[in-house]
């Protein structure tokens, strides 16, 4: 088990209208296994970016236990070690982007580790490969598409060498094809290098890609399990105020009509097929 969180909760140290907030993150256990694609999902405030912030130690939980790799996230040692085992990508990228030429920009983290010059060079081009902006090294980053940045962005944390990267939304900015660069890239990070990735997203259609979809709401954890299993429960999913894949829901509507449909479709061709059967 790579991470492992253990009945965290977690509270701002703010007030609202005179009531201290409530738990941001309220008793989250969950474990995340090594080369896994998990997308977390849930409504706006449910608590997924205070969770993302626990899984490298950027937040401490105020109650409960978060593991990396086997180490405590609260031991100041072990800090460190654990922000180069576990990236984080925040939602926007020009928040993350800091220098003026995309290859100094993806130096930045190694270079803050203290690792050696050449080996940062080897790392920088690496990472930038890795991502398909290698061409655009010595190009200046406000000047990139949202996709392009996003990409850099994620270069900058490949960079550390991490074993998982966490990503807060980093979809959010961008139009359809920055999205699908983006997907196509964690995807091939997952894939060929093994890396474990975390994706906090609103897309439904890019949960549907993961492993694994855990379910956040009102700091909870609602459900989870593999994208089917997941977005089958319709009904529930639509208490909580969530979308589910237009799929799922014409599924859902046909079946509430009397359709005899027993596996719920999740993208156009498994819908397509669904529709063949309903048709026939
Ligand atoms: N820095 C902060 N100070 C005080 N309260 C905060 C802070 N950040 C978040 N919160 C509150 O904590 C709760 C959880 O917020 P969080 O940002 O983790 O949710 P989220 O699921 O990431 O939301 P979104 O989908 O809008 O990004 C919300 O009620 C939010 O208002
Ligand atoms: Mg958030």
């Amino acid at each position: 088990m790579f991470i492992k969180v253990e009945n965290v909760c977690f509270s701002y140290d703010s007030v609202d209208e005179g009531l201290p907030v409530k738990n941001a993150v309220d008793g989250v256990s969950l474990t995340i296994g090594k080369g896994e694609f998990v997308a977390v999902i849930g409504h706006n405030g449910c608590g997924k970016s205070t969770l993302a912030k626990h899984l490298n130690a950027m937040l401490l939980p105020d109650s409960g236990k978060v593991y990396v790799d086997g180490d405590d996230t609260s031991d100041e040692n072990k800090t460190w070690d654990i922000r180069e085992k576990v990236g984080l990508v925040l939602q926007n990228p020009d928040n993350q982007l800091v220098a003026s030429i995309v290859e100094e920009d993806v130096a930045f983290g190694p270079e803050n580790l203290g690792v050696d010059p050449k080996e940062i060079r080897e790392r920088v081009d690496r990472a930038l490969k890795a991502v398909g902006m290698y061409e655009y090294r010595t190009h200046a980053p406000h000047k990139l598409s949202g996709g392009q940045k996003q990409r850099v962005a994620i270069a900058g944390v490949l960079a550390i060498q991490p074993q998982c990267i966490v990503l807060d939304e980093p979809t959010a900015m961008l139009d359809p094809n920055g999205r699908d660069e983006v997907m196509d890239t964690l995807h091939k990070l997952n894939r060929e290098l093994g890396i474990t990735v975390v994706l906090i997203t609103h897309y439904m259609e890019e949960a549907v890609t993961a492993d694994r979809v855990i379910v956040m709401d009102g700091g909870k954890i609602l459900t989870g399990g593999t994208p089917p299993e997941v977005f089958s429960q319709v009904e529930l999913l639509k208490k909580h105020r969530l979308d589910v894949p237009q799929a799922a829901e014409l599924a859902f509507r046909l079946k509430g009509c009397g359709a005899d449909i027993t596996t719920i479709p999740l993208g156009v061709e498994e819908c397509a097929a669904m529709l063949r059967e309903v048709l026939r």
